[in-house]
């Protein structure tokens, strides 16, 4: 048969989908070029918000008059309506061992535990990926190993909450400093931290292991206490900037060259009964970290979850200003932050080219986009930067 994935969701999906892509390979299937040249389509779901899981519906219908098979982030509810449906939902198993079928050689994506033991009162990672599971540490070391043997730049490690990674008696600053001592000239990074297990001895040893990229992706979710504790966040607006200040410094400690650490975050806007005065303080905060990006989105209940008892008291069209608010002081930061990288040298990871242009992101994983010449995938180049704009950086090789 021909087979076609889809894919929603976080890069953990993406992940999953090459293991998918990986066990029907070896049950003989063929991939086939779009959805509709193949016999069997996958739909690898997302259920974090209503609209996501409105889209896989969406692609169920679409593609009723072929095989159709839903794996991934799914509630129970949403599985009945599959089943009502005669379409199966496939579970994984021995999801560790499965070798992914990697689409991309060069950045290669490698879940170090799946699931999450947190329970944010919004969120339904934990109902659809149950509880925290690591990976033994031999398994993931190996594999980096054979990665690199077949040309991997950058290695990102996954997880929902990689800070909570453990095999045994080793914590996640080790597994870290493991692979940093692996030979070889590769990029490593890593998602999701959470900033409630953000320790110190994690924050030194990333701006210590010169292989980690200067980029952390922290979510903060809201800049409001009282916000944060209805989120089931477990920690406060001065912890996150305490951690903030902790990894600058330590940064700017241990690697003093160009270019200082990038950060990144998530925020939620209109949870169940965020005040102007709540969201302002998200606004203040934002402007006090000032983020490289915030990936924002719309509060949505989701069944199940602690929130959903609460009332969705934002109305739609108040929770859509907020987003723009947070996206018009976005693109003011973000300009100010990109306009430092004219005229300066850094480390670029081409990842795709036409006739004209190569594409590809800094070590601080920004856009940025160079004329081809010959720039091929995979290639690591150092770069100089000529213009900017909020979301993306263009230059030349060097
Ligand atoms: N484990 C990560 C996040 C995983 S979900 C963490 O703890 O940060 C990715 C992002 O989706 C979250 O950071 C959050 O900003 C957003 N999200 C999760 N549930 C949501 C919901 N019910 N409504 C809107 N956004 C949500
Ligand atoms: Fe969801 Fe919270 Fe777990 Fe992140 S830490 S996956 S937001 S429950
Ligand atoms: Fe990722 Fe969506 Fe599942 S964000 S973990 S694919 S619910």
């Amino acid at each position: 048969m021909k087979y076609f994935i889809l894919t929603f969701g976080c890069q953990m999906n993406y992940s999953d989908s090459e293991k998918i892509a990986a066990k029907l390979k070896r049950a003989g299937h063929q991939s086939a070029k779009t959805a509709t040249a193949a016999d069997l389509i996958v739909i690898n779901a997302c259920s974090v918000r209503q609209s996501a899981v409105h889209r896989v519906f969406g692609q169920v219908e679409k593609f009723r008059d072929k095989k159709i098979a839903v794996a991934g982030c799914l509630l129970p509810n949403d599985k009945k309506r599959l089943t009502a449906d005669n379409i199966p939902f496939w579970y994984p198993d021995d999801y560790f061992n499965l070798t992914p079928l990697r689409q991309n050689k060069f950045s290669a994506f490698l879940p170090v535990m799946t699931g999450c033991n947190n329970f944010c009162s919004y969120c339904v990672v934990p109902f659809t990926r149950g509880r925290e599971k690591s990976r033994p540490a031999k398994t993931i070391v190996a594999e980096i190993k054979s990665l690199l043997k077949k040309g991997a730049k950058e290695i990102i490690l996954l997880g929902q909450n990689v800070n909570s990674y453990r095999d045994k008696k080793i914590n996640f600053p080790r597994l870290l400093k493991t692979i940093n001592n692996l030979p070889g000239n590769f990029w490593l990074t890593f998602i999701t931290s959470h900033p409630k297990d953000m320790s110190d001895e994690l924050i030194t040893t990333m701006a210590r292991c010169q292989k980690i990229t200067p980029y952390i992706h922290l979510p903060i979710q809201s800049g409001d206490d009282k916000i944060l504790r209805a989120m089931n966040r477990h920690y406060s607006v001065a912890h996150y900037k305490n951690l903030i200040k902790k990894l600058r410094l330590d940064f700017k400690k241990h690697r003093p060259a160009w270019p200082p650490l990038a950060i990144s975050t998530d925020i939620i806007v209109g949870f169940p009964g965020e005040t102007i005065k709540q969201f302002q303080n998200t606004l203040r905060l934002i402007k006090e970290i000032k983020f490289d990006m915030i990936y924002f989105a719309r509060y949505s209940p989701r069944q199940g979850t602690a929130a959903a008892k609460l009332a969705d008291s934002i109305p739609q069209c108040e929770k859509k200003r907020r987003a723009q608010a947070i996206n018009q002081l976005l693109k003011q930061t973000a300009t100010r932050l990109n306009k430092k990288y004219a005229g300066q040298a850094i480390k670029v990871l081409i990842t795709s080219t036409d006739k004209d242009f190569a594409f590809g992101k800094t070590i601080t994983n920004k856009d940025v986009k160079l004329p081809t010449e010959k720039l091929k995938c995979g290639d690591i180049i150092d770069a100089k930067i000529i213009s900017t704009t909020a979301w993306g950086l263009k230059g030349h090789e060097k």
